[in-house]
């Protein structure tokens, strides 16, 4: 089946199976991989990417349902200048790596729907899974970048 999806502001048109979740059409026919496979479940957020703004798991979502906008880490800002991307490395948040990507996408959805959230705010919003146990950084991170978005830093 033929789709055209919106993605980092670009049309793209895939021919894929209907039910393929939108994680693999993203990392499989669109080549970016900074959005990660992590339980395949909706656990673990490592496929967290945002549709129409919103922080989404893309390893359940078949692309079939997807419709708007689709940002991945890629295309979250043109220089990692995004809030999240800053304070992600002001505050030295990552050890492998690999649940970074969707920690930073959830951060971001956060900060779009809540510019001044507060600290049951973040931990509402932060459900991501760290192997490393990054979790000390990851929420010193988000507040940096609460600080940073509120001061107009993008
Ligand atoms: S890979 Fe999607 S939530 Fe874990
Ligand atoms: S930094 Fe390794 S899983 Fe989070």
């Amino acid at each position: 089946m033929a789709q055209t999806l919106k993605v980092n502001g670009k049309e793209v048109t895939v021919d894929v199976d209907p039910g393929t979740p939108l994680l693999w059409v993203l990392r499989e026919k669109l080549g970016l991989l900074g959005t990660k496979f992590g339980c395949g479940q909706g656990l673990c957020g490592a496929c967290t990417v945002h549709v129409n703004g919103a922080a989404t798991r893309s390893c359940l979502l078949p692309v079939v349902a997807v419709s708007g906008e689709i940002t991945t880490i890629e295309g979250l800002s043109p220089d990692n200048s995004h809030p999240a991307q800053r304070a992600w490395i002001e505050a030295d948040a990552p050890q492998c790596g690999y649940c970074q990507s969707g920690q930073v996408m959830a951060c971001a959805a956060l900060l779009k729907a809540k510019p001044k959230p507060t600290e049951a705010d973040i931990s509402a919003a932060m459900t991501n899974l760290c192997r490393c146990g990054t979790y000390g950084k990851i929420r010193k991170a988000v507040q940096i970048a609460v600080k940073l978005n509120s001061e107009g830093e993008v």
